[in-house]
């Protein structure tokens, strides 16, 4: 499994996966005519997300979606859509109707994802995802049902109970969707990532209880922190 590493210095982390996630978004309206983009969120992506905004990108082209959000009101501080807004979505002209807020209050929250499944494309041009200190990805956690799903895209989950997740009930894309995702950037910051990175990226295949290594042949936006317990590769 080859994955492309970008390892910098932690002040060099935001633009560098900005830039990244821009040169994607480019090639692949240059090869469809548009962009087809899935946000992750958690507190990684927000400083990634300002530096997008200022990308001379043509936004318009752009359709945007999200691999997982809370079960909470999308104006709550623990909404993964509430932070991409504030970050970026209130900063870019991306018409209103191509922003595909993932619904996860709803109290039909089965249904809302089958729902979110049938507009969310596939596969989709770039997906970005982080990864938890527990090895999860979107809202895909270790051991768990949908960590194993093979057959539906979005799926109502709980996640493990706070304090390690803002928010127990969740919606989240699937295996599939990662899998078939024709681009995907991680990204992952801090030396308290660092063990579970290794165990993610040198250690063996079981992504059912590694959920992050279902994208290991995506491109990793590193820090020097993240990274450093992991085995020196060729360049
Ligand atoms: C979420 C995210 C989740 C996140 C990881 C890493 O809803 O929290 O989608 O998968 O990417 O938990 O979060 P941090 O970037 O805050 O470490």
């Amino acid at each position: 499994m080859t994955e492309a590493l970008v390892v910098v210095a932690p002040e060099q982390f935001a633009a560098a996966a900005a830039a990244t996630i821009a040169e994607l978004v480019l090639a692949a309206m240059a090869a469809r005519g548009h962009c087809t983009l899935a946000l992750c969120g958690g507190a990684t992506p927000e400083p990634v997300y300002r530096l997008l905004g200022h990308a001379a990108l043509p936004w318009p082209r752009l359709h945007v979606f999200f691999g997982d959000e809370r079960a909470v009101p999308p104006a709550s501080s623990d909404s993964n859509y509430a932070m991409a807004r504030r970050a970026l979505l209130d900063h870019v002209p991306v018409p209103e109707r191509q922003v595909h807020r993932m619904p996860a209050e709803r109290a039909d929250r089965a249904d809302a994802a089958a729902a979110y499944a049938a507009i969310l494309p596939d596969p989709l041009d770039l997906l970005l995802l982080g990864v938890g200190p527990d090895g999860h990805t979107a809202s895909l956690f270790p051991g768990t049902p949908a960590a194993r799903e093979q057959h539906q895209r979005v799926l109502a989950v709980d996640a493990p109970s706070p304090p390690l997740t803002p928010a127990v009930a969740r919606m989240t894309i699937t295996p599939p969707v990662i899998l078939a995702a024709r681009e995907v950037v991680v990204m992952v910051r801090g030396a308290d990532k660092a063990a579970i990175l290794q165990a993610i990226l040198d250690g063996p295949q079981r992504p059912a209880m590694l959920p992050a290594q279902l994208a290991r042949r995506g491109t990793w936006i590193l820090d020097q922190g993240a990274a450093a317990q992991l085995q020196q590769r060729d360049d």
